[in-house]
């Protein structure tokens, strides 16, 4: 029950449509919800104030997307803007669920095994969301690598896993 809650308080409340429409949708959605929380986790600690942490670069939202990543995502957009306006990008990545759609197009995209253990799970998304799609057999960041371990591993403790 506390689990549901944490996950309410860091997704139903932000993400339920793609908690609605995420079931029966592995395809489109390869990454789990539980896993979007520990990628965000990891990123921002689900911070979900509207930042962008790097003005140049323009590193912004939930998960720290960038403007390269929410391009090769397909450049969602939020209430019908259009791709190419000025503030596209910045409004779809400080928006918990245009960035969290744009996550999965991104695995939907590059999704691979990036740690060579024969499956492309979150492991794999971790790797691919923070070091491109083509830097992820690299290691990840220290900080980074134990925020999501935790996260991930705190949920299989719970039995919430989804491996
Ligand atoms: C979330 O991020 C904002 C902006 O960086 C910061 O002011 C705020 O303290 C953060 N909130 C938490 C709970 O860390």
């Amino acid at each position: 029950m506390q689990i549901l809650q944490l996950l309410c308080l860091l997704l139903a409340c932000l993400l339920s449509p793609s908690l609605v429409r995420g079931q029966g949708h592995v395809l489109d959605k390869p990454v789990t919800e539980l896993c979007l929380t520990c990628l965000c986790e990891a990123m921002s600690g689900c911070n979900a104030t509207a930042i962008c942490t790097s003005q140049e670069k323009g590193i912004c939202g939930i998960f720290r997307i960038t403007w390269a990543y929410w391009v090769d995502a397909g450049k969602l957009t939020v209430g019908g803007e259009q791709p190419d306006s000025e503030e596209a990008f910045v409004n779809c990545a400080n928006d918990p669920h245009c960035a969290a759609d744009s996550v999965q197009n991104y695995m939907k995209k590059f999704n691979q095994d990036c740690n060579g253990d024969g499956e492309m799970d979150c492991h794999d998304y971790a790797r691919i969301h923070r070091m491109g799609a083509y830097g992820c057999t690299r290691e990840m960041p220290y900080k980074y690598r134990t925020t999501f371990e935790d996260c991930i591993e705190n949920y299989e403790e719970q039995g919430l896993g989804d491996e």
